[in-house]
This record gives C-alpha cells, sequence and structure tokens, in this order.
C-alpha cells in the first residue's frame, strides 16, 4: 500500500515536472499582458483589464434548420435556448466615450443557456482580423504601445513591431464606430470545428450580422457624440422592439489557414446561417450582473471545438487572470 501510495506519488510529481515550465510560461505570458494592459489603461478596481466599459442584456438564439445538418451540437437541434449578451467598448478604460476611436472594436460575448443546464461562450468583436496571430505577440504589441509615448525616438518600438508584423498596422483600421450596438458586424476572428453526426469537421469562423444591416458613423461625427451614445442606446431600442442578428458560419476551403487569426478568408467562402439571435431586454443592474459574468472562448459544447489556433489558448489563460483580478 504504501509502496503504490510513494509510486503514485513519484508519478505525480515527475508528470507535474514535466508539465510545469509550460504552465509557468503560458501563466506567465497572460500576467504580463494583463499588466501591459493595466499600465496602458491605468488599474480600476472590480473592472475587465479589456473591454470594461459594457452593457448586459438577455435574449434568445433560435436555430436554424441548416444548422443542424452541420453540426450534432444540441444548440442547433431547437428550440430556442435563452442567451445572456454583453456588448462593450475596447480598452480597460470604464469610463472611455463611446464614440472614441479607441473604443473599437466593440465586443459582443454570448453565453447560450444549453437544455441540458450546461452554457457555452461565444465572445466576438468587431474587427475583421487581428492585428497578431499569438499571445506573445499581442503581449509584445501592448508592449510596444506602452513604449511608444509622444516623446519616443524614431522609429518607435510600434513602427518597429508593426514593420515586422504587417497585419498590427492594418487591423484596427477595420473596426469602426457604428450608429447604434444593434448596427454592427461582428467577427469570432479564431477559426473553431463543427463536428456533424457522422463525425464530419468542418473549420469555420462565426459572423454576427445586424438584420437591419450595419451602420458606421463618419469618425468626426462619432467623436462628437455623447460619451454613452451605445451603451446608452440599446436598452431603450430593444425595450421598443428586439434587435436581431444573423448568426453566421464562414466555412474554410481545404488550405485556408485556421491557426493564424491575422489572416481572414477569402469573401467568396461559403457562409451558413446558424440561427437569429433575438436580444430583447437589458438587465435590471447590469453593472451588478457584468461583475458575475465570464465568457470564455473555449467554453463550447459537443459538436463545436476548438482549432489549432493558438490565440484562443492565449485568451483563456488572460480571461482567467482579468477575472481572478477583478473579482478580488
Ligand atoms: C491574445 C489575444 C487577446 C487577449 C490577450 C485578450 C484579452 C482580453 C481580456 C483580458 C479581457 C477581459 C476578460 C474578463 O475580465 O472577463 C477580454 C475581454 C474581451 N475580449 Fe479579448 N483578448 C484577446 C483577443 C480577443 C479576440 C480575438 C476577440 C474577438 C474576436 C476578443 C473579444 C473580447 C470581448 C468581446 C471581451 C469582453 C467579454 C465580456 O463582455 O465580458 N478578444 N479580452
Amino acid at each position: 500500500m504504501l509502496r503504490s501510495r510513494s509510486g503514485f506519488a513519484l508519478l505525480l510529481s515527475t508528470a507535474l515536472a514535466a508539465t510545469a515550465p509550460a504552465l509557468a510560461q503560458d501563466t506567465s505570458t497572460a500576467e504580463q499582458t494583463i499588466d501591459v494592459m493595466n499600465t496602458l489603461f491605468g488599474k480600476h478596481p472590480g473592472a475587465r483589464a479589456n473591454h470594461a466599459k459594457g452593457v448586459v442584456a438577455e435574449g434568445t438564439f433560435t436555430p436554424s434548420a441548416e444548422a443542424a445538418t452541420i453540426s450534432k451540437a444540441s444548440l442547433f437541434q431547437g428550440p430556442a435556448v435563452p442567451v445572456t449578451i454583453r456588448f462593450s467598448d475596447a480598452t480597460g478604460v470604464p469610463t472611455i466615450p463611446d464614440g472614441a476611436a479607441n473604443a473599437n472594436p466593440h465586443g459582443l460575448a454570448l453565453k447560450f443557456k444549453l437544455q441540458d443546464g450546461s452554457e457555452m461562450d461565444v465572445v466576438t468583436n468587431s474587427l475583421k482580423y487581428f492585428p497578431v496571430a499569438t499571445g506573445e505577440e499581442f503581449r509584445d504589441l501592448l508592449k510596444a504601445v506602452a513604449d511608444s509615448g509622444p516623446n519616443a525616438a524614431h522609429p518607435t518600438a510600434l513602427e518597429r513591431f508593426t514593420a515586422a508584423h504587417p497585419a498590427a498596422a492594418t487591423a484596427g483600421g477595420t473596426a469602426k464606430t457604428p450608429s447604434s450596438l444593434a448596427r454592427q458586424t461582428y467577427n469570432g476572428v479564431n477559426a473553431f470545428i463543427l463536428v456533424d453526426k457522422d463525425g464530419k469537421r468542418q473549420p469555420f469562423r462565426f459572423r454576427i450580422e445586424p438584420v437591419q444591416g450595419e451602420e458606421i458613423l463618419p469618425p468626426e461625427e462619432a467623436a462628437k457624440r455623447d460619451p454613452n451614445f451605445l451603451m446608452g442606446e440599446i436598452g431603450p431600442r430593444i425595450a421598443k422592439e428586439p434587435a436581431k442578428f444573423r448568426v453566421l458560419a464562414q466555412l474554410a476551403q481545404a488550405g485556408d489557414p485556421t491557426n493564424d487569426a491575422t489572416k481572414p478568408w477569402p469573401d467568396d467562402r461559403k457562409t451558413v446561417d446558424l440561427g437569429t439571435l433575438t436580444v430583447a431586454k437589458a438587465v435590471p443592474d447590469s453593472a451588478e450582473a457584468e461583475k458575475a459574468l465570464l465568457f470564455m472562448p473555449n467554453n463550447l459544447t459537443d459538436g463545436i471545438e476548438v482549432s489549432d489556433d493558438p490565440l484562443i489558448d492565449a485568451r483563456v489563460q488572460a480571461y482567467a487572470v482579468s477575472f481572478s483580478r477583478r473579482s478580488q
């Protein structure tokens, strides 16, 4: 008995020794990322390190008939399920004006309440593609921004970074201020995999399009709007009439990269309508509701899986650090 226990202990310590360096490295990239975010945006107790300003609403998701043919996920078998929705502005500044250029990309995070009592998350924003492909590169981009103040000598750290990572110079320009959070298209950016009942695997990216169409403001008009013009508008809008979005899957073709969020797939790739998201009502106390909410990009359900995109795990690690700090 004793011998087998010590054998087990030895095995366990060997296994931990083998995985510890990898875990320590992951943790430190995520911790460093959140540290730079706190430097760039300031420390705001209780707030998210990124996408700090937001508003929580409730609604439903109604699957299309086609969704069930491409994935066995219970989400797509019907009936409609409840969804908790959080719209957000970018940055970790909880008071950022909604029309500021830096409030882009706006975020749309969804928590589906599945019939078996479990939950599934989809976390999207208005970028068409991401500035970098890995968590380490994202940390380095944020560091380069922090090191490139108005008095920095040229080429600045940011200029050097964007010279080596071309998408970092252009991705931000793909996200623009909408007239309403209900009039923006949100993208999954990372690739995921749909698995059907026969085990067929189809890489895809989420795209969530407003049924009323996207409506973008000229930047100079966005800058003049009330600081809360987006967060304050969504509640009264949906109280009058729910806002609807089409939840789409852009399907990869053979050879399309699934492990590089800086590379959008061509626009002519087939898109499948997975169903309709209806945003029906604001929650009574959004500030309280958002504290308890944590949306995780890898919180999926049988029939939808993560791809080999390294950014997904980098996000999971960073969101966990942010959640643990904001919960203290
Ligand atoms: C390595 C890349 C990324 C890092 C390090 C990162 C970091 C973060 C962090 C720290 C938070 C706060 C989490 C919390 O406290 O709950 C956050 C929130 C968020 N991120 Fe990211 N992010 C990354 C990529 C992305 C991408 C690719 C998207 C969308 C396609 C995205 C969309 C969002 C949204 C919508 C939220 C707000 C979620 C909510 O409403 O609670 N992020 N991100």
